[in-house]
């Protein structure tokens, strides 16, 4: 069956129909629920957390960073909602625009003219601003983990806006480009780098911040630069292609959503919606022999015949255009004569040292194949494992965690080289995936070849432990982990160590799922609701404002294979029914829809929620809020009775005025996400990814079509009221120099 995904939003697709996890069974399975085990508040307050420990190295001072100081309440008046196309903060708050799509990263480089004439990409910001990392430089330009006055950014460039049902990104070529195949060179060559990671370094001037144009550590990391494969899948026949005989390099980075920082100084970056960006031939099932590549192909969205976003394999004969092109098209046995093993090449978290543009840049394959988000760092202990949370984003995919086998020694805090630091702690270590059990409990469950179940697996003949982990969601499939309302980020409390996950919205959860494209509620994804968008004509029932989940570690253990968890909140309208539906009792100035972006500061504290909605825009653009949440298990046990069904679900408690307020609206038709902070707490980075992402190439050519303007409305760089909209990274203070939150 062929499959067209140019046509769908990239965030819906390829979505888990694999039959391993009945909730019927699951909340069968029902038992008592033991008490929560509770974060150990006081005595982790004091314990390394993260990054934050990270001491000056190589020339700066020898300050400890900051130490957390946690807010016990929200200082600000929550920002209202919002359709207007500018940016919303509360009073008292200044928020600038600093880097924007095209901003020039080079000495050489032009002013971004934002008319589609500007190409050169590879020397100025991507599009889709997304997840973003800050490290600190000393004023002579060392790293400097403390360093609030001079810093890099690392910030991910997810995608670029285009009509779904087109493949050129309208905006970036002067009369919007071309839709039909095949694409001209020259397009193709305009819109990859659009895409991968920005390194750009910003400084503060007086009060204000600014990125510095001609910084020597600037660069852009795009779907061409070379990689290196890292880990169990490195040197696996599962990687070999025409551009790597021996499967150890591959080309690139694409679709990087969510970031995580290192305790050792470096960024994560994670691989998202890779797989659209490739086709399939309509006959490569039987071209392949209907191999287990075919099995492989299907669960990560290339069913035969799929078209590819934008068409980049029709640029031309050279082999950068060929290698979207995953088809077996060649006579070798092990696929080094085509591009058929490219997308195990993709789907990684990689690691990027920001300070060095000479370090390889490293795929962590052993850390499984997804739709990586972000990557969340237990609490690290001297002399223990250390371990990496991440979700994979498609309906009813899975959370995962990482355990190394390296224990932790502090000394790792501040290395001379990062990559080999990295290397000992995401090459060797387990994979696990989370079933979470309708009491209240949960379990990771360990993806290893050893696994009988994952020997005797039929949905995917495994070889050995890098096909476990090139092929993660078979192997999570097969060990019966549990579905959920698509994880997006996921981050660590500063605190407590708990962590939690976003669950953005799942359209797909029903009560009673009427086919395997379906899935129905179980305690951990509990809600199917009616949207009030449209008078609730907007879509058919399911859970369509998403939740916060969060786990607890046994004994705070990152290595404990057992868990507790809770929803730490439920994404809701205030006015919704809070028997059902908005049971955290959300208010006016808290209610959100489809939280996505999640991070805590590590200077306040402070829980920050980003949302990335189609749900409750006709009430408000994408927002972020701030909160102080408690631990698992604060909260109360709720049975949801749909009739037919009842549903026992675990909620933390509500928050309050102090504990939970939204902080910002973004313009119109965008995303909130990515956050990171100065290490004094005073300065917020934040990017609004694709505002007036909806457009259209012919509607290019008249702004009044356009759904946003911003940042061009707000002054910043060319095309004033009726510019071409950008992507942009904001940093927000305060004029008097406090923390933000405070
Ligand atoms: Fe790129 Fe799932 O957000
Ligand atoms: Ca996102
Ligand atoms: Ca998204």
């Amino acid at each position: 069956m062929s499959q067209d995904t140019r046509y769908v939003d990239p965030d819906e697709i390829d979505h888990n129909n694999s039959a391993n996890e009945s909730f019927q069974s699951v909340l069968q399975a029902r038992l008592a629920r033991r008490s929560i085990l509770r974060g150990a508040i006081g005595s982790a307050a004091t314990a390394v957390f993260g990054g934050i420990t990270l001491s000056a190295c190589g020339g700066g001072d020898d300050d400890e960073p900051a130490p957390l100081k946690p807010l016990e309440k929200l200082g600000f008046t929550a920002a209202a909602k919002s359709l207007a196309d500018q940016v919303v903060v509360p009073a008292g708050y200044t928020a600038s625009v600093i880097y924007a799509l095209g901003d020039p990263l080079t000495a050489t480089a032009t002013a971004y003219k934002n008319d589609g004439s500007d190409a050169d990409f590879e020397n100025r910001a991507g599009d889709h601003h997304d997840g973003m990392e800050y490290y600190g430089l000393s004023a002579d330009g060392k790293p400097d983990a403390k360093a609030s006055a001079r810093g890099l950014l690392v910030m991910n460039h997810e995608a670029t806006s285009h009509n779904n049902n087109e493949r050129a990104s309208a905006f970036v070529h002067i009369n919007g480009g071309t839709n039909t195949l095949p694409r001209p060179a020259a397009e193709v060559d305009r819109e990859v780098p659009l895409h991968g990671v920005s390194v750009v370094e910003v400084r503060k001037n007086g009060a204000a911040f600014a990125y510095v144009k001609d910084s020597a550590f600037n660069r852009r990391i795009t779907p061409l630069t070379p990689v290196t494969l890292s880990g169990l899948g490195a040197g696996s026949g599962l990687m070999k292609t025409k551009y790597s005989a021996d499967g150890k390099t591959a080309r690139g980075t694409l679709n990087n959503c969510g970031t995580g920082s290192t305790p050792w100084g470096t960024t994560l970056t994670g691989e998202e919606n890779w797989s659209l960006y490739f086709t399939r031939g309509a006959a490569d099932d039987a071209a392949r022999g209907n191999d287990k590549s075919v099995a492989s192909l299907k669960r990560y969205g290339r069913n035969q015949g799929a078209a590819s976003r934008h068409g980049w394999e029709t640029g031309g004969a050279d082999d950068k255009y060929a290698r979207w092109d995953i088809s077996k098209k060649g006579a070798s046995a092990d696929g080094t004569d085509d591009y058929r093993n490219e997308l195990n090449t993709f789907g990684y978290l990689v690691e990027i040292d920001p300070y060095s543009k000479t370090s390889a840049i490293k795929k962590r394959t052993s850390l499984g194949r997804f739709a990586h988000e972000s990557a969340a760092f237990s609490k690290l202990v001297e002399g223990k494992p250390l371990a990496v949370y991440m979700g994979d984003d498609s309906r009813g995919e899975y959370i995962y965690t990482w355990v190394s086998a390296a224990n932790w020694a502090a000394a790792d805090a501040n290395p001379t080289d990062r990559i080999a630091t990295g290397d000992k702690y995401l090459d060797a270590g387990k994979l696990y995936v989370a079933k979470f059990n309708a009491d209240g409990t949960g379990t990771w469950i360990e993806l290893a070849i050893g696994n009988a179940v994952i020997k005797a697996a039929t949905n995917y003949a495994f070889a050995d432990q890098a096909d476990v982990v090139v092929n993660a969601r078979l192997a999570a499939d097969a060990v019966g982990a549990t579905k959920m309302d698509r994880p997006e980020w996921c981050a660590s409390h500063p605190v407590t160590g708990e962590v939690y996950f976003t669950l953005t919205n799942n359209s797909h959860r029903k009560v009673q799922p009427k086919d395997d494209k379906e899935f129905g509620v179980d305690s951990a994804n509990p809600r199917v609701y009616s949207d009030s968008y449209n008078g609730g004509a907007q879509g058919s029932p399911g859970n369509i404002n998403g939740h916060i989940i969060r786990v607890a570690e046994v004994a705070g253990d990152a290595a404990a294979t057992s868990f507790k968890w809770d929803v730490y909140l439920f994404g809701a309208e205030a006015g919704a029914d809070k028997g059902l539906v908005n049971l955290s009792s959300l208010t006016e100035d808290q209610d959100m829809s489809s939280p996505d972006g999640l991070w805590f500061s590590r200077a306040t504290g402070l829980c920050w929620i980003q949302t990335d909605d189609g749900a409750f825009t006709d009430k408000s653009n994408c927002m972020m809020l701030a909160g102080i949440p408690g631990s698992v298990g604060d909260g109360a046990k709720k049975t949801l009775d749909y009739t037919s069904k009842k549903v026992d679900t675990y909620i933390g408690k509500a928050p309050t005025a102090d504990t939970l307020k939204r902080f910002l609206v973004g313009p119109r038709d965008c995303e909130i996400t990515g956050c990171a902070e100065t290490p004094d707490g005073k300065a917020l980075f934040v990017n609004i990814q694709h505002p007036g992402e909806t457009i259209t190439s012919a509607t290019v050519s008249d702004p009044a079509k356009y759904l946003s303007h911003w940042p061009g409305n707000a002054g910043y760089g060319a095309g004033g009221p009726n510019a071409r909209p950008r992507s942009a990274t904001i940093v927000i203070t305060k004029p008097d120099g406090g923390v933000i939150g405070s």
